[in-house]
């Protein structure tokens, strides 16, 4: 029978797919969109990585390698993770991936079962909920409030708890929200983790974009009983300015690295072996180049907030990550031709066509009333693209 799989007919294609094919159509009109909806640093990866690749194709890093990555580059992973979240982990307990997104789909993978359910706090990334269908699992969705700063709500996530949960995901410093989980918080869901026997996988993608002086925090870090039920996911994708790079990696207990090992070797086989070493020299290498541009997203996070809250959209200052997340139903029952705006979709849509800025709605990530700004744009653009905005807004019925 020529049919495509259930599993195949049960994805549900990206959410920002749309925004982008209508970006497309409006540039082929000639109307220039200025791009808030970029989910990458607007920075060039750093020379001395782009060096080391060059470097390491040259001297024949051009094979199969190891299927978690080569034993140095696991080995500086280890030393990262020791260094800067406070975790011993061996080799063996790391497996290299092509970013993130693959090392997260791999561990869910290798976690869940048929009917199995994963707590999700959301607003949340997207792709979340689509791993945990694929892998045959039940998300959960558990809201974050926007006046708590859209903080973990201890007392929600316990009430999610069931005998079929299997794992809690989330994801600090948080796209799309901001928030930075507190040491404090974190502690509280370790021991709701250890008490309920579910395991834990933090997405920590974000850890270098903070500010104010907030700082990351890792949960495995907390003893050796959360860091044996624990999944650290991260990459060199948003830290280093590397997204097209593919690199990231989880590091969790041994077993289960051993078969998200034997996943990969039956999927992906290897990262890239010359990106594998142009990743030891980025974990390894000098961070001014990081410093300067967490300081200019610091820069622009600051404007933007200050712009949006002058407009009269209610935005908190997010602690982390290049996206702000003003609430936008203050222009609720307000008309754009002729129709009333009623939701972040239509807000989405009146900003696009009125404004000429691509902003993705936060009915993407489960945030209905708020509109998702990536401020990975230059400050001039951000001050263009947020001029058009205010000047769209008055136009409104
Ligand atoms: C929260 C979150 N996790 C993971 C990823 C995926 O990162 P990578 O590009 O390393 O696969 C992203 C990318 O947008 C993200 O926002």
């Amino acid at each position: 029978m020529w049919t495509l799989s259930k599993r195949a007919m049960n994805i549900t294609p990206s959410a920002t797919m749309a925004l982008t094919a209508k970006v497309a159509e409006l540039k082929q009109q000639g109307i220039e969109i200025i791009k808030f909806n970029v989910g990458e640093p607007d920075f060039d990866t750093p020379a001395y990585i782009r060096e080391a690749c060059k470097k390491a194709i040259d001297e024949g890093m051009t094979r199969y390698s190891a299927t978690p990555g080569v034993i140095e580059l696991r080995e500086a992973v280890c030393q990262k993770l020791a260094r800067e979240n406070h975790v011993q982990y061996s080799p063996a307990e790391v497996s290299f991936s092509a970013g993130a997104k693959n090392a997260l789909f791999n561990t869910i993978m290798t976690i869940v079962d048929d009917g199995d359910e994963v707590i999700l706090p959301t607003p949340c990334w997207v792709s979340y909920v689509d791993m945990v269908k694929l892998a045959g699992g039940v998300p959960v969705l558990v809201p974050c409030r926007e006046e708590n700063g859209f903080d973990l709500d201890l007392d929600a996530l316990a009430q999610a708890v069931t005998p079929r949960t299997k794992a809690l995901l989330f994801n600090t410093p948080n796209n799309p929200t901001g928030a930075v989980y507190s040491e404090q918080t974190l502690r509280a869901l370790a021991e709701m983790a250890l008490q309920h026997e579910f395991y834990l996988i933090a997405d920590e993608v974000y850890e270098k974009l903070i500010y104010d002086g907030e700082k990351h925090f890792s949960i495995a870090s907390i003893s050796e009983d959360v860091r044996q039920i624990t999944f650290t996911a991260n990459a060199l994708s948003k830290a280093f300015a590397m997204t097209g790079w593919r690199a990231g990696y989880v590091a969790g207990p041994q077993a289960a690295i051993a078969k998200i090992n034997a996943l990969q070797s039956h999927s992906l086989s290897n990262v890239t072996t010359f990106v594998q070493y142009a990743s030891i020299a980025a974990l390894q290498g000098p961070t001014d180049e990081i410093d300067a541009m967490v300081a200019e997203f610091d820069r622009r996070r600051k404007y933007v907030v200050a712009r949006l809250n002058e407009m009269g959209f209610a935005c908190r200052m997010p602690k982390g990550a290049f996206y702000v997340m003003p609430n936008v139903s203050s222009l609720y029952a307000r008309k754009y031709n002729g129709q009333l705006l009623q939701d972040s979709n239509g807000v989405a849509n009146f900003v696009l066509e009125a404004a000429h800025c691509a902003m993705v709605p936060g009915a993407a990530f489960f945030a209905p009333d708020n509109i998702r700004i990536s401020y990975s744009n230059s400050l001039e653009n951000l001050t263009r693209g947020l001029d058009q905005l205010a000047a769209a807004v008055k136009t409104l019925a």
